[in-house]
Formats: structure tokens, sequence, C-alpha cells
């Protein structure tokens, strides 16, 4: 198969940006070269000279040599508004941000339609477990009929952490902090947001429906205090933000997140510290098990590597 050549134009280069372009580094066999990476803050040292970044997203926006733009930055605000015009301008978008991808779905399936163009986002949802593609690709005819899972890392790694080292609530989260597993509004991840955000995709790739975020009912970990923590010990159950969406008996959809106590003869069980896990059941297959690392630089770097590998063939979202 002939693969195009992509040249990239990075905004972003924080945790996840600079797992890229290390993973970049040490993948010669790809035709992708960062032509130039834009970056907010112009006095913040960064691991390679400054000649390789601008401050002006115009200048990739506009440059003609560029073909994929790789959005990695934190502001779903300023995120959208950076795909929105990368798409407009015919470039295909690869993005980590769930939250942008969340809550702008609809408005990004008919910008990818207008203007022909692919936005892959397989970083967004699990890091580096390649769910989407398998959800995608897989599934296409032997139909799901529920997807569950645990799609959050940090609040996997502070549960796993509180639960079996005893460490403290807000010792375990500037683990996850300085791990770089945390949304930077640590709440994103802790409130269950995240990981509804998440299963907003899930939903978009596995059953084909567009949900709003406000429609999808979230509970975070913050209240899960020592009497829960007691009672699971005592069981010998564990405690696990779950993310669920099935068919009801009513042919609806039913989603939401929730933390659950899951038992050993869960598959969810076995998925601790910062690993993300999730369960599909099909019509035919009976069920598959996902799991993989939820967060941190390289795992979801090799995501956004997938990515863009896929779009030198050319790959695109079916929905
Ligand atoms: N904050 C996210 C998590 C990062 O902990 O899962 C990966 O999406």
């Amino acid at each position: 198969m002939s693969r195009k050549n992509l040249n990239i134009g990075l905004f972003g280069f924080g945790c996840v940006g600079y797992g890229l372009y290390e993973v970049l580094e040490k993948t010669p066999g790809l035709k992708a070269n960062i032509r130039n990476i834009c970056v907010k803050d112009k006095n913040k040292t960064r691991e390679i000279g400054a000649e390789n970044f601008t401050y002006d997203k115009n200048d990739i926006l506009n440059d003609e040599d560029i073909n994929v733009v790789v959005e990695l930055i934190d502001d779903a605000d300023a995120a959208f508004e950076i795909v929105v015009a990368a798409l407009k301008k015919g470039k295909a978008v690869v993005s980590a941000n769930k939250k942008m991808i969340a809550e702008h779905f609809t408005e990004l399936l008919e910008l990818q339609r207008e203007y022909n163009v692919p936005l892959l986002y397989e970083a967004a949802c699990c890091a580096s477990m390649p769910i989407i593609r398998n959800l995608e690709e897989y599934y296409d005819n032997d139909l799901l009929e529920s997807i569950e899972g645990i799609v959050n890392g940090s609040t996997n790694y502070i549960l796993t952490k509180t639960f079996a080292e005893n460490l403290s609530y807000d010792a375990a989260l500037k683990q996850a902090q300085d791990n770089g597993y945390a949304e930077s509004n640590p709440i994103l991840d802790t409130g269950g947001f995240d990981a509804k955000y998440k299963l907003l995709i899930l939903l978009a790739h596995s059953f084909g429906y567009i949900a709003n975020p406000n429609d999808i009912y979230n509970i975070g970990i913050d209240n899960i205090g020592k009497l829960e923590l007691k009672y699971a010990r005592e069981k010998g159950l564990k405690i696990k933000l779950v993310a669920q969406a099935f068919k009801t008996p009513q042919g609806t959809l039913s989603a939401f997140v929730i933390p659950k106590f899951v038992g050993s003869d869960d598959r969810l069980f076995t998925v601790d510290d910062v690993f993300n896990g999730v369960l599909t059941k099909t019509s035919f297959a009976d069920t598959h098990f996902f799991v993989g690392r939820g967060a941190g630089a390289h795992p979801t770097a090799s995501a956004v590597l997938s990515d863009i590998s896929a779009l030198s063939y050319d790959y695109r979202y079916e929905y």
C-alpha cells in the first residue's frame, strides 16, 4: 500500500505533545515529520530549541505544505477553534481532546462531511487502548449489546492506591498529577466528567448514537468515603469508576458513569493502577475484553502515532 508523506503542524507541547515528539523520533519508517509546533507560553523552558516553535496559530493553519494538524492542547474551546479552522482548510486532524469532541460531536461530524477531511481521535478515549478502531471496524456487523469499562486512568490509579496501599486521597491524586495522568483541572477526572466524555465517544462508535454530555449522568469518586472502602475490603470487593452503555429490553439506550463495587468474578476487578479496561458484549462473539494503559505521555502518544499512521493511508471513521 502506498503511503502519503505527512507534514504535521502540532498544537501543544505538554506531556503528550513532547511524548509524540519522542515517539516520532523513534519511528523512522513513518514518513511523517513535525513542520511546526504552536505553543502559548513564550517564557517556558522546553526540551527542544526555540527555533521549532511558533506562537501564532496561523503559521500552521495558513501553511499549505502542512497536511495534518495534531491538536494536543488543554483548553477545549481553543482546541475547537483550531480544529474547525484546520478542517475548513482541508487539513486532516488528529486530536486527543475528549471534552472538545464530546461537546461538539455533531458539528465535527458535519465539518468532516462538508470538507471531506478526516478527524481521528483514538487518543481521546482510553489512551493507548485501540478501542475506537475496533468499534469502527470489527463490530461492523456483529452488533453490540453493551459496552462497559474503566475509561479514566487517574481515578483508577487513585482508587487502586487508596484501596491497596492505604494512601490518602490527596496523596494519590498528587501522584496521578505528577505522573502526567490527570487533567489540568482534576475535577474533570475525579467528578467522572472525563469518563463521561469518553463514554459519549464510545456511544457514537458502538451504537451510532450521538449524545449530549448533559444527557449522560455521571457520579465521580469524590464522595467515596472510609465506610465504602471498609465495606469493600471486608467483602473482598474493589471500587471502580465504571462507564456503561447498554440496550434496554425496550430498545432504548441507557448510559451513565458511576462508581461500583466489583467482585473477583468481574473482569474489571483485574484492571488496576493507570490501566483502562473495556468489556464489549456482542450478538455473536459473546464478550471481548480490551485492556491497556489509560493515560501517560507515551501510551497516549502511541494512539496519536497510530492515527497519524492511519492518515498516511487515508483512513477515516465511517461512524
Ligand atoms: N486524565 C485522563 C485520564 C487522561 O486520567 O484518564 C487520559 O485521557
